[in-house]
């Protein structure tokens, strides 16, 4: 995949990188085996988060396609974590990123983000989490820890994930380090023309999430591949609806992080760029219904602090 710039960083990201946030009956097994199918595919740029539970996996096939030769260095990798809620608090943050480290079996991440706008103060053993362990983030001072972080060299890069246009302001009134980085819900059915314009303001750079509706998860549906207009795009083009949605989100100037585990379709949703929509497909995209798929409510149970922050990002799109 091409890079795309990082934001005003002056460093580039891999424009697709690989999603590996699974069912959780996916076995360690089965994610390893993909990541190495990708990493032959071409991918070089891999999302994980320390709640996935596909760092440890994802660092083995990386030490495993560095033992065979598959890839030279581990600089020619591009690795996203993300620090979970269970740690965002100021004194944890380091020992945080330093499991992930351990997990991944690496030195450095290349890019580690603020996985959520929220602290969680105890382990998610069952949902609904009781609202008393959903507090607010208290951004400032986490946000000190992760430019830590950076400074240590633990990361070469830092930022958030699922922040809203307000959250990223109030962030970058005190940040010395800027967020590289703001990874949200961004497909045709979540267009985000908001954020993605102050973030271009601000020179912050968007990966999108779930670029294909993650269909066939728990928290995705087929609104995008099962949709008509992107169907009838498709079949004009000769490509895959999957492939006119990633197409569209590329035109958005963002980096995306569709998730497969199957070897054609991962192959497939690297080939998007020797092609382009025309100004009358990307009109009729601009003008599809708006529907957020994931939501904080589905993953930790209907508390009213965070329906206020789903407002608060529904907004932006
Ligand atoms: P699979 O792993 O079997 O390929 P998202 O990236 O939006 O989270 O969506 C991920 C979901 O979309 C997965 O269930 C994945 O299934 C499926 N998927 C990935 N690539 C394609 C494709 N090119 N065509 C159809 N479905 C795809």
């Amino acid at each position: 995949a091409p890079e795309v710039p990082l934001g005003c960083s002056g460093k580039t990201i891999p424009a697709i990188g690989l999603g590996t946030v699974a069912d959780p009956r996916v076995d360690a097994e089965t994610t390893k085996a993909a990541v190495l199918e990708a990493i032959k595919a071409g991918y070089r740029h891999f999302d994980t988060a320390f709640a996935y539970g596909s760092e440890q996996p994802l660092g083995e096939a990386i030490a495993e396609a560095l033992s065979l030769g598959l890839v030279k260095s581990r600089d020619e990798f591009f690795i996203t974590t993300k620090l979970w809620c269970t740690f965002a608090e100021r004194d944890q943050i380091v020992s945080a990123i330093k499991m992930s480290l351990k997990n991944l079996k690496l030195d450095y991440i290349d890019m580690y983000l603020i996985h959520l706008p929220l602290r969680l103060t105890q382990q998610m053993t069952k949902t609904p989490v009781p609202k008393e362990a959903i507090k607010p983030l208290d951004t400032e001072s986490v946000w000190d820890a992760m430019e830590e972080c950076q400074n240590l060299g633990l990361t070469k890069g830092i930022g958030v994930s699922n922040f809203s246009c307000k959250m990223l302001a109030h962030l970058l009134s005190f940040a010395k380090i800027p967020p590289a980085v703001n990874q949200v819900e961004l497909n045709p059915f979540w267009r985000q023309k908001k954020l993605r314009e102050f973030c271009k303001e601000k020179g912050i750079h968007i990966t999108a999430y779930s670029p294909l509706g993650a269909n066939g998860t728990r928290w995705g549906d087929n609104r995008i591949v099962g949709c008509d207009v992107l169907n009838e795009i498709a079949k004009a083009k000769g490509k895959t609806t999957a492939q006119v949605s990633l197409r569209w989100v590329y035109e958005q100037g963002a980096s995306m992080i569709p998730k497969s585990f199957n070897k054609e379709r991962m192959r497939q949703n690297l080939d998007i760029f020797d092609w382009c929509l025309t100004e009358e497909e990307s009109h009729k995209i601009n003008q599809l219904p708006q529907r957020k798929g994931s939501t904080l409510t589905s993953i930790f149970g209907p508390h009213d602090f965070l329906l206020e922050i789903e407002a608060e990002l529904e907004q932006d799109s």
